[in-house]
């Protein structure tokens, strides 16, 4: 086995096209992030207030070969500052070629996901791994988003950084997910706790709906939850106090949208309704009010989301005794669930000199790798090659419905 190698990961599960490269020290479990392209459809889905997967496959297509182009040339550059003219798609075969040769292994995201997404994905990555003839790594977008909070190699100073210890707590909120996932060790996950209806990012995502806010809800709703009290409204921390650790969503978005209704700003489809005030420039108060009104709506949903999330997760901490505490997927790049993560640990540090000592790391992944992209699988990747588990060409599949596959070494 070399001890140096270099993986090219790929990640199509959903409305994301992304490809990264890193370089990974198999000895020392150095992690040197080389490249990450990520192009987002954002702007194809607006208009439709979600993903429309028939869409979303069409776009990997057209952009996978540009991408995956475009972090390999980027990753030779850094590499070894050679100097590449174009970083556009469509380089010339000799070119790409050139590209292509350092390449070790071929990571792919196998599910969960989109099933057309996720397809383009896999398919371009087995067609790559056939030419060269290296091993893919499949992974678990979850898994990606798990993994985004290790430290990797561009965020340490002098290469050095403390590692999350285990057993540790993995807190992963997504559109699609929000579960709590106990690690005793690497790639070893138990489920405890997990959404029995909505996910967090897809409540975010159908009151930001309600609110008039565009798609993707999150980020919008959050930017107006800014402007509001989060004591406006009083909306129910679902399964707070349930004894367990999954979650539930529905009952908050039913409760805004009740609110929402009564105030007269959704109509009973829950879609927004502009009022005459709001659509008269002659009334900036009403005008105001609505807004403070739709605010203050914000506000208090987005501390609701986040007090459930806050407390379960330190609650299964402190049940299972966990030393870190991971929080990774597209919601974790919400400011106020950060700042409450970091506040819970820092208050108790001010307060009891002796908590301090037990009290789990809080590990946030990094912005950029809060939503989804290649850079997390890579990282997901190393540990998994590391562990043997790569696979060739010929049986890998996608699997929209995939689970956290638990190492049985
Ligand atoms: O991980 P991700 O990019 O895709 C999935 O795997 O689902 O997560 C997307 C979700 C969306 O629901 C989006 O609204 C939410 O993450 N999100 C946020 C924020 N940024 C993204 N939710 C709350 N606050 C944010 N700042
Ligand atoms: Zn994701």
């Amino acid at each position: 086995m070399k001890d140096t190698i270099k993986i090219l990961a790929i990640e199509t599960s959903c409305d994301e096209t992304a490809a990264a490269v890193v370089e990974f020290d198999v000895k020392s479990m150095m992690i040197k992030p080389l490249s990450s392209v990520v192009f987002s459809q954002i702007d194809i889905h607006k208009k439709f207030g979600g993903v429309f997967p028939e869409l979303a496959s069409r776009e990997h297509i057209k952009k996978i070969e540009p991408v995956v182009t475009e972090a390999l040339a980027s990753a030779l550059v850094e590499s070894r500052k050679y100097k590449v003219e174009s970083k556009n798609s469509h380089l010339l075969p000799s070119t790409l070629n050139l590209l292509l040769s350092g390449i070790d292994a071929v990571a792919v995201t196998v599910g969960p996901g989109l099933i057309g997404s996720l397809i383009v994905g896999v398919e371009f990555a087995r067609g790559l791994a056939m030419t060269l003839n290296k091993p893919m790594i499949p992974i678990n977008h979850l898994e990606g988003h798990v993994y985004s909070c290790f430290p990797h190699q561009s965020l340490v100073a002098n290469h050095q950084s403390r590692q999350p210890a285990f057993p540790l707590l993995a807190l992963v909120v997504s559109g699609g997910h929000t579960m709590l996932v106990l690690m005793r060790d690497h790639l070893n996950y138990e489920i405890i706790g997990t959404t029995l209806d909505d996910a967090a990012g897809e409540c975010f995502d159908k009151i930001a709906r309600m609110l008039g806010l565009p798609y993707p809800g999150g980020p919008a709703l959050s930017r107006l939850a800014e402007k509001g009290d989060t004591k406006a409204f009083s909306f129910p921390r679902s399964m707070l106090n349930s004894g367990d650790f999954n979650f539930s969503f529905s009952g908050l978005k039913t409760a805004v949208f009740y609110k929402l209704r009564d105030l007269g700003l959704v109509d009973e489809k829950a879609e927004p309704i502009k009022s005459v005030q709001e659509t008269s420039e002659n009334t900036p108060i009403t005008n105001h009010q609505s807004l403070i009104t739709k605010a203050g709506v914000a506000a208090s949903a987005q501390r609701a989301i986040v007090d459930v999330l806050v407390k379960k997760t330190f609650a299964a901490a402190e049940k299972y005794k966990v030393k870190s505490i991971l929080v990774g997927g597209g919601v974790s790049a919400n400011k106020l669930l950060r700042d409450t993560f970091s506040s819970v640990i820092a208050s108790t540090h001010d307060n009891n000199q002796e908590v301090k000592q037990s009290h789990p790391e809080i590990y946030l992944s990094p912005l950029d790798l809060t939503g989804d992209n290649a850079l997390s699988i890579a990282i997901a990747a190393c540990y998994r090659y590391q562990n043997g588990d790569t696979s060739s060409w010929k049986n890998l599949d996608a699997n929209a419905s995939q689970k956290l596959i638990t190492n049985h070494k």
